[in-house]
């Protein structure tokens, strides 16, 4: 399909339906038309972390729902081979392209081209930055994840009425995808008066988003680091003690996680934890009690979003948004739909999960 109109038009379009638009909800693209033999190019970062997995094949299922091609491809958390699949997508005639990118900012020469063959472009939960050649973002409110995170600590420590001090660490994720850039402000929003006020307290002094970052969101980086805090600061039960670690997802967490348990702390002493996905993993360590908390991103949400603002892309229909304010990809501010994230505990991990069938009782229960 070759109908689709340039990228230039699509802006134009889009624009004056902003300015007429008085909600700013929604976004309309004309003059394309749908049909057999419609591609849509999936982009996604890695296989290594549940999530992708889930948001891969949930997207895929839903776009052949709807009548198109799916041509769905992982990047190995590899940049190069994330462009190279791209590239092949372009070249094959791809006429829809959803990423999410392993790295914000190395897709401006690739995505390029998309633009130039007038193919749109929806980043899928990361935003590309440095680009014009992004048509929509869809995502989850991503400083509320950080938000929700801090509130979480905020609340457990009873920050507001204990004089503490209580010893935090910090970890976030890839300093290459800019959602840390939302995650982690969003936390701090919530607990830097209390790091200000002297009720909480950082061993490592380690505050700031640089020093904090982990490398591919590994949990083998955050678990390292960990290691050397432990050793840093004798955080051990015995030794100085560790009241919370805000962890910005939960590969992350998993890996402060192991640390921990290697360094002696039970789940009678652990420290309180955030994390952020409600992966597998994590849901059995807030039943174990070595997690307190972590986001809940139902992908199925996100996954019938992009889904739908591919058809009404491609239809030529008036495409959903709900954020036109939010997200400046250094270029432009991106038209964005956000879903909204939900806090996951053990007291309501079964009704949210299992119930409302992320997950089965055997997937959670299995070791
Ligand atoms: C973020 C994403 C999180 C988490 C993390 C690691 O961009 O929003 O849900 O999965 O990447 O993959």
């Amino acid at each position: 399909m070759k109908k689709f109109l340039t990228l230039a038009t699509l802006m134009i379009v889009a624009t004056s339906l902003f300015a007429a638009c008085a909600g700013g909800n929604s976004n309309q693209v004309t003059g394309l038309s749908g049909g057999d033999g419609v591609t849509i190019g999936v982009s996604m970062p890695t296989q290594d972390l549940q999530r992708w997995n889930q948001d891969g094949q949930n997207l895929q299922r839903l776009l052949i729902e709807r009548g198109f091609e799916v041509n769905l491809q992982f990047g190995g958390n590899d940049v190069p081979t994330q462009v190279a699949q791209l590239e092949n997508m372009i070249a094959s005639g791809a006429d829809v392209l959803v990423v999410a990118a392993i790295d914000g900012d190395s897709l401006t020469e690739v995505l390029g081209q998309a633009e130039s063959a007038g193919i749109p472009v929806i980043a899928y939960d990361r935003l590309i930055m440095n680009t014009s050649a992004v048509t929509y973002y869809a995502t989850f409110d991503n400083f509320l994840v950080g938000v929700l995170q801090g509130e979480f600590l905020r609340d457990a420590l009873d920050l507001p009425n204990q004089p503490g001090p209580f010893n935090i660490e910090f970890f976030t994720g890839d300093p290459g995808d800019n959602n840390i850039n939302f995650f982690f402000p969003g936390a701090m929003s919530v607990l830097q008066p209390f790091l200000d006020d002297g009720t909480l307290v950082s061993p490592s002094g380690q505050t700031a988003i640089t020093e904090v970052a982990t490398i591919g969101w590994s949990t083998e980086n955050a678990q390292t680091r960990m290691e050397n805090l432990i050793a840093l600061n004798n955080l051990t039960p015995g030794g100085t003690p560790l009241h919370a670690v805000l962890a910005s997802n939960d590969s992350t967490a998993n890996g402060v996680t192991n640390a921990l348990i290697t360094a002696g702390f039970t789940p009678e002493n652990f420290p309180i934890i955030t994390g952020q996905d409600a992966d597998i993993v994590s849901v059995r360590n807030m039943i174990a009690g070595t997690q307190a908390m972590s986001v809940f991103k139902d992908t199925r949400v996100l996954a019938e979003n992009v889904a739908d603002m591919v058809a009404q892309i491609v239809n030529g229909e008036t495409v959903t948004i709900n954020n036109t304010t939010d997200y400046d990809n250094g270029v432009f501010v991106v038209p964005t739909y956000l879903s909204v994230p939900i806090v996951a505990t053990i007291d309501n991990y079964r009704e949210l999960l299992i119930d409302g069938g992320y997950y089965t009782e055997e997937e959670i229960g299995a070791n």
